[in-house]
């Protein structure tokens, strides 16, 4: 069973970017870009342009995870720009039907993320229109925060809903995943991990990749789901 880790770069040093998205290469599957607008969440990061020179610049293919309001209007602008993947925030999408498909046309994966106190309940018929669904373990806006394990059933009932319709679809959990929480995720049914303080915050990345990666296949193949998916 694949699954991926995709660190955050929240986490990473600012100043010099490149380099820290290029110390994970190789080992990294995805890298996990947070763009974050003030509005929609209490902080600000970095933009189009910004994501623009690291895939120019950087091997790994970019994961881009959008906090920002107006998903509708900006989201399809990452995806033109040649991010692989683009994931918007169905609180911030008027149509998130059609911000999906837009994101498609253009050429990316994707994702729509819920927050910690969203449903995914009414957002169910949206899935043949989606590549990957990240579940928040965090509310959205920082890293380092604690891991909410209270979100699992909702990881789970997501992994029932692609195992019945038979969907390739990527399930990411993003927010205090770590060496401590990786495997009650994958458990859930979560193949997709985003992980920031765990991975940067750390003498060696490349070993905390390694280490979070042995612990999720070691939690996937024991799992309830693992055969179905
Ligand atoms: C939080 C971001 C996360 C953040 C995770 O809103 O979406 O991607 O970087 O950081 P950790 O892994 O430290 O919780
Ligand atoms: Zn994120």
């Amino acid at each position: 069973m694949a699954l991926r880790i995709s660190p955050s770069i929240l986490s990473a040093d600012f100043g010099h970017l490149v380099d820290e998205c290029e110390r994970v290469a190789g080992s990294a599957d995805w890298l996990h870009v947070d763009v974050m607008d003030n509005h929609f969440v209490p902080n600000l990061t970095l933009g189009l342009p910004i994501v623009e020179s690291l895939i120019a610049q950087v091997s790994t293919p970019i994961d881009c995870h959008l906090m920002i309001s107006d998903a509708d209007r900006w989201a399809p602008g990452y995806a033109e720009a040649g991010a692989q993947s683009v994931t918007f925030h169905v609180e911030a999408a008027s149509n998130p039907r059609q911000v999906a498909r837009d994101i498609r046309a253009a050429g990316a994966r994707a994702g729509m993320a819920i927050k910690p106190g969203t449903s995914f309940a009414d957002y169910e018929d949206l899935l043949p229109e989606l590549d990957m669904v990240l579940i928040m373990t965090v509310e959205p806006g920082f890293g380092g925060q604690s891991f909410m394990e209270d979100m699992m059933p909702k990881v789970r009932r997501v992994r029932e809903l692609v195992s019945a319709q038979d969907l390739h679809i990527w399930i990411q959990v993003d927010g205090g995943v770590s060496a401590k929480t990786i495997e009650v995720c994958a458990d859930a049914g979560a193949d997709t991990f985003v992980a920031g303080s765990a991975v940067y915050n750390t003498a060696d990345p490349v070993a905390a990749i390694s280490d979070l990666r042995a612990l999720a296949q070691g939690a996937t193949s024991s799992s309830w789901w693992c055969n179905h998916a």
